[in-house]
């Protein structure tokens, strides 16, 4: 149980570098400072986090010329640069146009019922069409959501107006099939049953979610995004850290630049909570709370398995304990059994009287197979990995 507070070489620090941040004017960008008051160690709500001082993923305050982008970070922090490119959070959502779905299947079709979908991509355009009875209706898509294992989730504008088309792209097909969350049914008529209209407030959290600087000064500028979740979506605007460290002042740069082995567990998971969803942020989210949606939200799954709650907010149970968001996802499940095996023992295993760790009468390898057991929601092509860490009956319920 390490790792409560803030380290006291940052407090040092911070105390040491107050007086020319305030003078540069850059406190509020500043990571260092934040969330270090003593009622941190409650998980809160994004939106309760997003209102305290300091960076939080996903605030919108900064403005843009604070962003330098991630090939600026590369020159000096290759070791996090180089892997981070292939994972999944790196290519989160992009134009359209860069997809790689897109341009690997330039022709997608589905059909419903007497409709038929399209999306025809060549020469850097995306035309999106929904045809029936010879009448149709195109727009060309502008954004493409998501680039994992799961869907890639287009939209389009019309009036100025953000739709999400009503077919996604499946990796796991390949090829189109309704998106997650839209009706199943026949559509409607041409133009309803091209795509959800989404409204603006959601558009913009869609962004803030899956890209970078898409709200600076508090305004939704998706036209100068950095697309994906690049480095500062997560440790805040580099551009005063980057003048301090090109200046050789390193107490100036590290104080200007949020680095998240400083929070403590609970802030650490409600900072991956920002965009993968706190406790907080699903139990006011009443239709995400509902049933098995919200598998899918790792911290709230997590946070109600026995091993978190027995430990408190133990370091050894946090998202980074199994996942370094610099690199790509490990799916070879034998790679996390030394996580398990922090706090538990295989089967069989030999341990000394004090050593109280509990074993598992059952199983010395593969942890994870058993006790994070996969589901799939229907018409997700996907299965999640449950982060409620129990005994799982095999082809048992899940829990809420
Ligand atoms: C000109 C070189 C340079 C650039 C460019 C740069 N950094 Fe750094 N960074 C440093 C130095 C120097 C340190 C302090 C190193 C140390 O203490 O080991 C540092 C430390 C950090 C830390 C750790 C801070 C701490 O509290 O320990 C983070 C996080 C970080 N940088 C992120 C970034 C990000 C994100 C970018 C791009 C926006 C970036 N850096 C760009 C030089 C740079
Ligand atoms: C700014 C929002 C944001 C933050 C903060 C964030 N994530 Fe993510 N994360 C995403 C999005 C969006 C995806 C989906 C990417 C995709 O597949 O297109 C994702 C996907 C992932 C994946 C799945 C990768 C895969 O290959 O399927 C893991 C693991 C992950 N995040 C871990 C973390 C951890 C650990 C943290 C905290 C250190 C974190 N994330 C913080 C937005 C975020
Ligand atoms: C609160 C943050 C948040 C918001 C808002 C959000 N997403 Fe996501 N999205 C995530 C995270 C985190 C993941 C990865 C984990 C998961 O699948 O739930 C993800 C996953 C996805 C995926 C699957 C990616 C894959 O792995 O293949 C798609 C597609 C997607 N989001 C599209 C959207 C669209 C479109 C919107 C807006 C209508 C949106 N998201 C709003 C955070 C967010
Ligand atoms: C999804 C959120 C996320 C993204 C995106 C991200 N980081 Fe990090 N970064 C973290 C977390 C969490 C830590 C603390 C991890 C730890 O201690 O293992 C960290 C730590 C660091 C550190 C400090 C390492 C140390 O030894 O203290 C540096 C430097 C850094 N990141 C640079 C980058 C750069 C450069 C990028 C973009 C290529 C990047 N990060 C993208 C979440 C992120
Ligand atoms: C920070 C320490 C820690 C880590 C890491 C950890 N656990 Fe636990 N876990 C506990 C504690 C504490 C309990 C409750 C008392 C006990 O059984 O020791 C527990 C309970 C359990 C239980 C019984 C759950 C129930 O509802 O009765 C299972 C199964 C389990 N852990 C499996 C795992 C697996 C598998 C991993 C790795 C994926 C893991 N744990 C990682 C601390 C941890
Ligand atoms: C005890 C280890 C462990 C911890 C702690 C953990 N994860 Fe995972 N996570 C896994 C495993 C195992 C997988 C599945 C890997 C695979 O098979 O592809 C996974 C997969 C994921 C995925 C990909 C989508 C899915 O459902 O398979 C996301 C996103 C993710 N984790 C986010 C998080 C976040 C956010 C946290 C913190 C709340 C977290 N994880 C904590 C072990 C862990
Ligand atoms: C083949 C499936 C399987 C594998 C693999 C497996 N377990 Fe288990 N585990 C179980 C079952 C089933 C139980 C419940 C046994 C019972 O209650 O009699 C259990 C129980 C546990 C418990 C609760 C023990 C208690 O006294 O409350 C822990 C902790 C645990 N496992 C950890 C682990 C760890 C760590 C690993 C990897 C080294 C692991 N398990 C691998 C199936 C498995």
């Amino acid at each position: 149980m390490s790792n409560q507070h803030p380290s006291c070489r940052k407090l040092v620090l911070s105390a040491l570098c107050c007086v020319p941040l305030i003078a540069l004017g850059v406190l509020a960008g500043a990571g260092t400072l934040a969330q270090s008051d003593e009622s941190s160690n409650v998980s809160k709500s994004t939106a309760a986090r997003r209102q305290e001082r300091g960076w939080w993923p996903t605030k919108g305050d900064p403005s843009r010329k604070e962003y330098v982008g991630a090939a600026e970070c590369a020159t000096c922090h290759p070791s996090q640069s180089d892997d981070f490119r292939r994972a999944a959070m790196a290519h989160a959502a992009t134009r359209a146009s860069d997809s790689d779905f897109l341009r690997h299947y330039d022709h997608l079709a589905f059909p419903i019922g007497p409709y038929s979908y399209r999306i025809d991509s060549s020469d850097g355009k995306n035309i999106f069409t929904i045809s029936k009875a010879g009448a149709s209706h195109s727009d060309v898509l502008l954004w493409a959501f998501g680039n994992g294992r799961l869907a890639q989730t287009y939209l389009y504008q019309e009036d100025g107006n953000f739709y999400e088309a009503h077919v996604s792209f499946y990796p796991a097909l390949p090829g189109l099939d309704i998106t997650p969350g839209h009706p199943r049914g026949q559509p409607p008529g041409l133009m309803e049953g091209a795509g959800r209209p989404v409204p603006i407030d959601e558009v913009r959290r869609c962004f803030s979610c899956h890209t970078t600087a898409s709200t600076t000064k508090n305004q939704f500028d998706p036209q100068n995004l950095i697309a994906g979740v690049s480095c500062e979506a997560c440790h805040g605007p580099g551009a005063a850290h980057v003048a301090a460290a090109k200046a050789g002042n390193y107490e100036l740069a590290v104080a200007s630049i949020l680095n998240p082995a400083h929070l403590n567990p609970v802030q650490s998971v409600d900072f991956c909570g920002a965009c993968h969803r706190t406790p907080q942020d699903v139990a006011l989210d009443s239709p995400a709370r509902i049933g098995r949606l919200n598998v899918r939200f790792a911290p709230y799954r997590l946070e109600n398995s026995r091993c978190w709650k027995a430990g408190q907010g133990d370091a050894r149970i946090t998202c980074i304990t199994c996942h370094d968001p610099h690199q790509p996802l490990v799916e070879d499940p034998a790679w996390y059994d030394s996580r398990c095996q922090q706090c538990h023992f295989a089967a069989g295993a030999k341990k000394s009287d004090d050593d109280h760790r509990t074993a598992c009468p059952i199983g010395v390898k593969l942890c994870v197979t058993c006790h994070m057991p996969k589901f799939t929601n229907p018409g997700f092509h996907f299965a999640f990995t449950d982060h409620w860490i129990r005994i799982a009956p095999p082809g048992g319920l899940l829990p809420d």
